[in-house]
């Protein structure tokens, strides 16, 4: 006989109906993320649903994601090693292409070693948890990336949020945990983005890494933008050769998927790291390695930013070359950038071009469109209210050509939309 467990009265649940009804929601309060389409491969003039538009807001900055030498790289790797590498790293999917790719990032980067994860998101979420015990102490900036919020939420230790870029705070925090510690025996790990993501800006790694050598705290930067961006010479090396810290900053998690134009995340520091790392994140030992034509990919990028390689190509000095122009104009035509007064200090590739209120950057998203410029809008609640505004992301590949067409058009609606 088929008992019922449920009263014959009760009303019959619908396990799926709030998918319908979330999506509705989202609709209703304009949150939806329409997906354009991208026609032509990433590169500066583009093809997005059926329109032809200069590209202004891909990550990727030195113009590589469509560059001949990945192109061949990548199927040079396809036919040696095949489209899969059929594993794990940990079990049988370590091809000699991962471990050449992991040597040419450390060498790059002037670190011991490096290790590679499918994505900076999953190397973010896998190894922070690794880094901590129940009852250590983690130190986040405000404004850090969402994978780092997520590493953390993945942790069972105390975490404390700092200021944005504020040294005054952090040091409050340090002194907090050091205080909850007398004997010393727990890790201390600050963590920061090393270029925040919607407005351009950079940590301030100099002194995050004095402030945590004094408190005896390790420093976790994540350098996604400021990978083939920042760095002495415009070498692209990043935010620790910016500084000069190599060394003294004990993690580093770079990716692939911006300037270098390809995908996965990569961390970098010491030997004992990386050993550590290879045998504790959980996202890197339980999730296939990288097909060898991604890592053929990145090693063509590696191949192209190395100065002693018969492929450089000086790209890096271009793209900061294309960075000052265009935030010193922006602000000449009379846009408010958050950090165009320090642009020289400042060299990264991401421009917030304040509008105001979120339908004024809507409206210049959209005429902006129509006027064949690719550039999307960043709203509240993603930055604060009454800031909403249009982010351009620099390319190696934009001429003076371009940037000239997209400065004109900017001021047309500018004026058009009476931001200034
Ligand atoms: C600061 C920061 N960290 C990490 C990531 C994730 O990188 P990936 O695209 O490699 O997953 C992003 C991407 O948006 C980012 O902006």
């Amino acid at each position: 006989m088929k008992l019922d467990c449920r009263g014959a009265n009760m009303v019959k649940r619908n396990p799926t109906a709030f998918l319908k009804e979330e999506y509705q929601k989202i609709q209703a309060e304009g949150r939806e993320w329409v997906h354009r389409k991208l026609e032509t491969p990433s590169e500066t003039q583009v093809v997005v649903d059926g329109q032809e538009l200069l590209m202004l807001c891909s990550n990727n900055y030195l113009n590589l994601s469509n560059h001949p030498h990945l192109k061949k790289r990548a199927i040079e790797a396809v036919e040696k090693y095949g489209a899969g590498s059929g594993s794990v790293r940990a079990i049988a999917g370590n091809m000699a292409i991962h471990e050449e790719w992991e040597k040419k990032h450390a060498d790059f980067k002037e670190q011991e070693a490096s290790i590679v994860w499918m994505s900076g998101f999953i190397a973010n979420e896998g190894a922070i948890p690794t880094l901590v015990r129940r009852d250590d102490f983690i130190i986040s900036d405000q404004l850090n990336h969402g994978s780092i919020i997520d590493g953390v939420r993945l942790t069972k230790t105390v975490r404390t949020i700092y200021d944005h870029v504020d040294m005054g705070s952090l040091e409050d925090r340090l002194r907090e945990a050091d205080a909850a510690d007398p004997n010393g025996e727990k890790r201390i790990l600050v963590i920061t983005d090393g270029v925040f993501s919607m407005d351009g800006d950079m940590a301030p790694l100099d002194e995050i890494q004095k402030l945590s050598e004094e408190y005896g705290a390790m420093i976790f930067v994540d350098d996604a933008h400021g990978d083939g961006v920042l760095g002495r010479d415009k070498k692209g090396k990043g935010i620790v050769d910016h500084f000069s810290l190599q060394g003294k900053v004990q993690v580093e998690m770079n990716t692939y998927s911006k300037a270098m134009g390809v995908v996965g995340g990569s961390i970098v520091g010491s030997q004992d790291l990386v050993n550590y790392l290879r045998n504790t994140g959980r996202s890197y030992l339980l999730s296939g390695s990288q097909p060898p034509g991604v890592a053929g990919a990145a090693i063509g990028s590696l191949e192209l930013l190395d100065p002693k390689s018969e492929y450089f190509i000086p790209v890096v000095e271009k793209l900061l070359e294309n960075c000052n122009y265009f935030k010193n104009e922006i602000v000449n035509i009379g846009f408010d950038h958050p950090i165009t007064a320090a642009s020289a200090e400042c060299p990264t590739a991401i421009v917030p071009i304040i509008c105001g209120e979120n339908e004024v950057a809507t409206k210049m998203s959209n005429r902006l469109m129509e006027e064949g410029i690719f550039a999307l809008p960043i709203m509240f609640p993603m930055v604060p209210r009454g800031t909403a505004r249009i982010r351009v992301m620099m390319n190696a590949g934009l001429t003076k050509d371009d940037l000239n067409l997209a400065l004109g058009t900017f001021e047309k609606l500018g004026k058009e939309l009476k931001i200034f």
